[in-house]
């Protein structure tokens, strides 16, 4: 793939920021590590180089480098922030300590004709961050725009294609971030616009066909969105080939079984196998109420369950030899080699056992979260699986304090779906993270009618959050608050008080268990 982008990541949170922002410009991009040597980039051959932000200053000892023989391959490249100051730096300008910095919201302003600007505005508002400030360009560059805080806001060098911008194009609050970005690539860098939903499937289809042959696949859904597209992504290549698993745990949520047996049955006529556990995992969570025990228990008889159905289908001789995965670029990018060796335990609850030996079919590697559910609506899943917020391994079972059994389940899987219809309704779902309802092991007194009631409290959680490593506890409206609370009450057997969670993360965790 040479009309590829490469991110060089100096360690700032925006890397799979800028990442995503040019795949948003039909561009494919990959995060490479600040280490990689000028002959590594050149065998990946990219048609454009961006260098990210990064926490650090380039005069703090280590600071990440650049192999400076980067600059001279004639790739165009684009500095960000930090990776601006790295090559104002490795070619020969200075570098300042400024007391001041300059954090947030500001106005650029140009100077001059720009190659990498293009026809931007004379001021325009740009997102700055940074305490170190780019004092002289080097030679050969010259400087298009200032800010009150930059002298040297944008240099460039259109001879030698290396471009440097100190303020975040990628964010939100950069007016042009997204059009600067884009005439790097298709103006600057000559980029044509090949990375889109339908390329993806194309060159996804093709490769699950290549690796699979005429093997048989087997697929683990989930519910949840990851495990849902790959498997729509493998039918369509090797449909007949592939058989799913879904393993009723008792702790899903509402429908979701009937939904994912709907979609995948009849409309993309795959072999499902409905696996209905539900007594199985409820025998097994009697009388446990340790958190983490519930899960080890949950986890092991979702393997159990699994492995069955796959013993049963090699019975033959002739099993699948495939299973499919749905890890994520962000997975990838975090296990650092390059290859999900060591898959995450979330993509199928508790992770297989390493006996069953199958080779894995990773069809969503190379692809982030909302590109995932764009393929998904272009292959044609419903929307409520496809922009179906995340769901845990455990399913309910972490939000049930205490003892899991059948009737609690059933409590909470009613007032789980009353929580998210009204959170639909408001038209809230796809800005929150994530909105549920937790069951707490303490009853409370009531009055309903003329009669005492003594019965659960629901708690309504809802979080926004970028990625689930820190979230805040989302500010619903009164009136949409109210409206929860009166339908638990009124819809919701044996719930008789409604509460708010109003925790962050951290203290808190998104769950409650
Ligand atoms: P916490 O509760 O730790 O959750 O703030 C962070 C994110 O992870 C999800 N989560 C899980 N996902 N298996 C999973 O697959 C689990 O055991 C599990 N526990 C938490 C949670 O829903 C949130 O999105």
């Amino acid at each position: 793939m040479n009309d590829r982008v490469l991110v060089i990541d100096f360690g700032a949170q925006y890397a799979q920021l800028i990442a995503r922002r040019v795949r948003e410009a039909h561009v494919y991009s990959e995060i490479v590590p600040s280490s990689i040597s000028a002959d590594e980039v050149r065998a990946l051959a990219p048609a454009a180089i961006i260098l990210s932000g990064g926490p650090k200053s380039v005069y703090e000892v280590p600071a990440p480098l650049l192999d400076p023989e980067v600059y001279a391959l004639a790739i165009p490249v684009l500095g960000i922030c930090y990776g601006a100051q790295l090559m104002a730096l490795q070619l020969g300008g200075e570098v300042a300590h400024t007391d001041a910095g300059e954090y947030g919201r500001t106005t650029l302003t140009r100077d001059g004709a720009s190659a990498l600007l293009g026809e931007w505005p004379t001021a325009s508002t740009c997102w700055m961050s940074h305490g170190d400030t780019i004092a002289t360009a080097p030679d050969g560059f010259v400087v298009t725009a200032a800010s009150p805080g930059a002298t040297v806001a944008v240099m460039e060098d259109p001879e030698r294609r290396l471009f440097a911008v100190q303020f975040h194009p990628e964010v939100a609050h950069t007016e042009r971030g997204q059009a600067l970005l884009e005439h790097f690539l298709h103006q600057v860098a000559q980029m044509p616009s090949t990375w889109t939903n339908s390329s993806i499937i194309e060159d996804q289809v093709a490769a699950i066909r290549s690796q699979v042959g005429t093997e048989k696949v087997l697929c683990a859904l989930s519910g949840g969105v990851d495990s849902a597209v790959a498997a729509a992504l493998v039918t369509k290549a090797v449909g007949t080939q592939l058989t799913c698993v879904f393993v009723d745990t008792g702790l899903m949520r509402k429908d979701e079984g009937e939904q994912i047996e709907e979609t995948f049955t009849r409309q993309f006529g795959v072999e499902l196998i409905h696996v209905k556990a539900q007594d199985r995992f409820f025998d097994a969570l009697a009388g446990v109420v340790d958190p983490e025990r519930k899960r080890k228990i949950i986890g092991e008889l979702f393997i159990r369950e699994f492995e069955a159905v796959a013993r049963e289908l090699g019975a033959g001789g002739d099993g699948p030899r495939f299973l499919v995965q749905g890890t994520l670029y962000p997975d990838v990018i975090e296990s650092g080699s390059g290859h999900a060796a060591n898959i995450k335990s979330h993509h199928n609850v508790g992770g297989l056992p390493e006996d069953l030996s199958f080779d894995l079919v990773e069809p969503l590697r190379l692809l982030f979260k909302d590109e995932v559910r764009h393929v998904g609506e272009e292959l044609g899943l419903p929307a409520e699986i496809v922009w179906r917020q995340p769901f845990p391994g455990p399913g309910l079972g972490v939000r049930i304090v205490g003892e899991v059994t059948r009737e609690r389940a059933e409590i909470l899987r009613n007032a789980d779906y009353v929580v998210v219809d009204e959170i639909k309704k408001a038209g809230l779902y796809r800005e929150l993270w994530q909105s549920f309802a937790v069951l707490p092991a303490v009853r409370t007194v009531g009055v309903m009618g003329d009669g005492r009631t003594y019965a659960y409290p629901i708690i309504i959680r809802a979080v926004t959050s970028d990625d689930a490593m820190t979230a805040d506890w989302a500010r619903l409206p009164y009136e949409l608050i109210e409206k929860i609370a009166n339908r638990l009450i009124r819809e919701v057997d044996g719930v008789n008080r409604v509460a708010l969670d109003v925790t962050s993360k951290p203290p808190g965790t998104i769950e409650w268990e």
